[in-house]
């Protein structure tokens, strides 16, 4: 007698941590096909990637907005592969079973193909990520995503609000709300899928044109101001944390960090004044 076929809840809960395999490339299109949301959070260093990984968070982003809210940069512009490199062992140290996918910092995947395989090929082999992610708003970056797919490297695609070209875009603003940008975008998607990427993040455009682009594709859309539709979201570690001052509209604070770490720095450094830090438990006799 044939068992009835198990339905996948769209709510299954994040396996705990020990019992899931490794998050691979592949299991994100399973996802995709079960209905199954994909939760992506961005980490920069050894803690919040392994605080990611006990969350059961299945994918790493190792974003080169590092550049903003870690190194207070004011775009990710000045954003280099060695700092890549370097957040990326930081967060690989942390995290044993999510997924880490890593930015392609500015200015080191556009040059040629070879210039992105040689960067590409550097930050998987010297930080530890399993994927490169790659910011694009035009067809020119196809050869590039074969190539890299080709070598065994596993490409994300990130279109619609590319943070490296905003001095092209000419500020954080939502794209594709012109038909014809819309029509482009979607495109622009379809033919990264036909590529080889293993799946396309959507950033800041409006929630109909993500839903379409989400059901156009066959590979995984992670969406970050994109929309409920998307098959993933993705979120800044310091919105969702409270950390930064002025967060995107579309971003969800999840705790107050910023009051919280405020509020403790104060009471240590008054503790400090009126020496009642450290205590006699705090003190080496
Ligand atoms: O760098 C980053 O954090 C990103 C996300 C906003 C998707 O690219």
């Amino acid at each position: 007698m044939s068992q009835p076929q198990q339905k996948v809840s769209p709510q299954v809960p994040p396996a705990p941590p020990g019992v899931l395999k490794k998050v691979r490339t592949a299991h994100l299109l399973q996802m995709k096909q079960a209905g199954r949301p994909i939760t992506m959070v961005t980490a920069y260093d050894a803690p919040s990637g392994a605080l990611a990984d006990e969350a059961g968070m299945d994918v790493i982003l190792v974003g080169d907005s590092v550049g903003m809210v870690v190194h207070g940069m004011e775009t990710t512009l000045p954003v280099t592969v060695d700092m890549m490199v370097m957040h990326t062992q930081a967060v690989a140290r942390g995290s044993h079973r999510t997924l880490i996918v890593t930015d392609l910092p500015f200015m080191s995947y556009q040059v040629s193909v070879e210039q992105a395989l040689q960067t590409a090929g550097r930050i998987m082999k010297e930080g530890g990520c399993a994927a490169v992610k790659l910011e694009t708003g035009s067809e020119s970056i196809l050869p590039t995503v074969r190539a890299l797919v080709e070598a065994g490297i596993p490409v994300m695609g990130h279109i619609g609000l590319v943070p490296q070209s905003i001095n092209a875009l000419g500020g954080y603003r939502v794209q594709g709300r012109d038909p014809q940008d819309a029509e482009h975008m979607l495109r622009l998607a379809q033919l990264i899928e036909a590529a080889g990427a293993f799946a396309i993040v959507l950033e800041m455009i409006p929630a109909p044109l993500a839903e379409r682009i989400t059901r156009a594709l066959r590979i995984p859309v992670i969406g970050i101001g994109a929309g409920p539709q998307c098959d993933g979201q993705v979120i800044v570690l310091h919105d969702v944390i409270g950390i930064t001052e002025h967060p995107p509209r579309f971003a969800r604070k999840y705790l107050d960090g910023r009051a919280g770490i405020l509020r403790a720095f104060r009471k240590y450094a008054r503790d400090v004044r009126e020496r009642s830090f450290p205590g006699p438990d705090e003190t080496i006799e």
